[in-house]
């Protein structure tokens, strides 16, 4: 298998042989990292890291794996960089990639990743974008690998917000890697048709199933893994609060929807969760709405069934995993 050069933007431009390769290359260097097996063999390169949106996962991955790998690297901040707003994205992309041996960027539109890696002559690696979060999927999978021993053939129930970053990614990697995706939210929130159907089209080669469906007994009974994300994303405003707490309040990751899943199903959520009011944000919900949880309640979130932070820790493993196919 060879990566070398590519750049990583979405599942879709990858084949579930590629796909399967990145999870093992990922589950490869946990196990040397946790057996204190040096592997700084990307020694004397340097990664850029574009944040337009703010991070913790996706920001300390990209800096612990470049180091683990013997890299440096460097962060611009939402702020710290004149990109967009005195630079074209083709002129920075063309700056930054006669320095730097890759680049990562999180940001809005995935055509700005798209131009950024069609310009930059090395690889580029999309840290979350409106429509998809590719690095996410390598983590979440090989999570999912390791709690059910494989991937093909589960059920996989994702409740929420289906029709952005999250939603569009699971259902095109469970396409690739033939699970059974279901879509469980108000149909407002179903992912876009056209890329529906490009998922059932894939499917169709991988055994996968995609469903739709606004019943969270249909869709979450026998699940084996049930996944929800924030209601409200970054970069989204303010205002849309009130009508998605009332659309999406009855796909709530909560006892009931795990009572019609597997006794051990397993709850994934790609972090930060409004879960309990420990947040700002979380606070000013429940002063305007009364609202003390939201996309999960903190009984599942804390109960056995969780594994996120399983899932947290291996967005480090996996995104040197994408790293270290794509340069070495
Ligand atoms: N899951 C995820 O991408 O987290 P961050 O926003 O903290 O990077
Ligand atoms: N849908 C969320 C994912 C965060 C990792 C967002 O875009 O804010």
């Amino acid at each position: 298998m060879n990566l070398k050069g590519r750049s990583f933007l979405k599942l879709l431009d990858y084949t579930p042989e590629e796909i399967n390769y990145l999870i093992d290359l990922s589950a490869d260097l946990k196990e040397k990292k946790k057996r204190g097996i040096f592997h700084d063999e990307l020694r004397g390169k340097n990664i850029a890291l574009i944040f337009e949106k703010t991070s913790t996962r996706t920001r300390c991955s990209f800096e612990v794996a470049a180091s683990d790998l013997g890299m440096g690297s460097t962060y611009l901040d939402p702020s710290g960089s004149q990109i967009g707003k005195k630079e074209s994205i083709a002129d920075t992309a063309r700056v930054l990639g006669r320095m730097y041996d890759g680049i990562e960027y999180r940001g809005f539109e995935q055509d700005i990743v798209e131009e950024l890696s069609k310009y930059a002559g090395v690889p580029v690696w999309n840290g979350l974008t409106n429509e998809f979060h590719p690095t996410q999927m390598i983590a979440d999978m090989l999570t999912i690998r390791e709690h059910f021993g494989k991937l093909s053939g589960l059920k996989f129930v994702y409740m929420g917000d289906a029709r952005y970053n999250m939603g569009n990614s699971l259902m095109i990697t469970c396409a690739k890697l033939g699970l059974h995706f279901v879509a469980c939210t108000n149909k407002k929130y179903f992912p876009d048709s056209a890329l529906v159907d490009k998922a059932k089209e894939i499917a169709a080669d991988t055994g996968a199933t995609i469903t739709l469906s606004e019943s969270v007994e249909e869709s979450c009974k026998d699940a084996d893994v049930i996944y929800t994300d924030v209601w409200v994303s970054m970069g989204e405003p303010d205002a849309v609060w009130k009508e998605r707490i009332s659309d999406l309040l009855p796909y709530q990751v909560n006892a009931k929807a795990l009572s019609y899943a597997k006794p051990d199903v397993k709850f994934m959520h790609c972090l930060p969760a409004f879960h309990d009011l420990k947040t700002t944000i979380g606070k000013e919900i429940y002063e305007k709405y009364g609202l003390t949880e939201m996309e999960v309640t903190d009984e599942v979130f804390e109960s056995e069934h969780s594994i996120v932070f399983d899932e947290a820790e291996n967005r480090m493993h996996s995104i040197k995993a994408i790293m270290y196919a794509t340069l070495k």
